[in-house]
């Protein structure tokens, strides 16, 4: 079954085909690929070009490394992201370097840099599942994140293997199961919050 999205409207043939899958394949990626990933984050905008953005990643050919970090996600995200060749960590600082000011966008900006790191990913054949459920005090204590800096969230980087026969089974459900999207007249306001413009009527 195709996991692609299914668009009300035309939209570019790499947003179409990225999908977040539980099963990946017992694959490396390449430390080409790597580099050319986070160089797609590091291209991205942000708020004063202050790119807050840092990342953390360990590659389960470094075993010990692997685990440690794999030890800073729940436990549901443990059962299934042990099988990607790679997980990484967002992590953003919280004030502008130059400043000290409070940088409030800089969730917003990490999100992007991850957006752009996913989309490289699916340009080439790789998937990117992303995570909210880590123990962020733990990833901070392990890896000596300092005050001004949020550990935010993490993701798993591999080659997609839906369904893949090691994964535990409410796992190969979930890589089965309609992908289902909000209407665009649900987010896309006008005159007031919750009122549609008129385009998406
Ligand atoms: C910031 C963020 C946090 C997420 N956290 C988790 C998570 O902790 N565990 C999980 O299995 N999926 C997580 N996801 C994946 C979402 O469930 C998934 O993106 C959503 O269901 C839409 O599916 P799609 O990415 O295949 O379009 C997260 C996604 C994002 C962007």
């Amino acid at each position: 079954m195709s996991r692609h999205a299914k668009p009300d409207h035309p939209i570019h043939d790499l947003i179409v085909r990225r999908w977040s899958p539980y099963g990946f394949a017992d694959r490396p990626v390449s430390a080409e690929d790597l580099r050319s990933l986070f160089e797609a984050a590091r291209w991205a905008a942000s708020s004063y070009n202050e790119q807050p953005w840092r990342f953390i990643i360990a590659t389960r050919d470094d075993p010990a490394a692997f685990e440690r970090l794999l030890g800073c996600l729940v436990e549901p995200n443990q059962a299934w992201a042990r099988l990607a060749p790679v997980l990484a960590l967002g992590v953003y600082q919280k004030t502008f370097a130059r400043n000290g000011n409070d940088n409030r966008v800089a969730p917003h900006d990490l999100g992007l840099a991850v957006a752009q790191l996913t989309m490289e990913a699916t340009a080439r054949g790789l998937s990117v599942h992303q995570m909210a459920g880590i123990e962020p005090e733990k990833a901070a204590a392990t890896y000596n994140v300092p005050d001004d800096a949020q550990v935010t969230t993490a993701f798993a980087i591999g080659y997609e293997s839906a369904g893949d026969s090691r994964l535990a089974e409410g796992y190969r459900e979930r890589d089965a199961a309609e992908r289902t999207r909000k209407p665009l007249n649900a987010l896309v306001f006008g005159d007031a919050f919750g009122t549609p413009h008129s385009l998406f009527e």
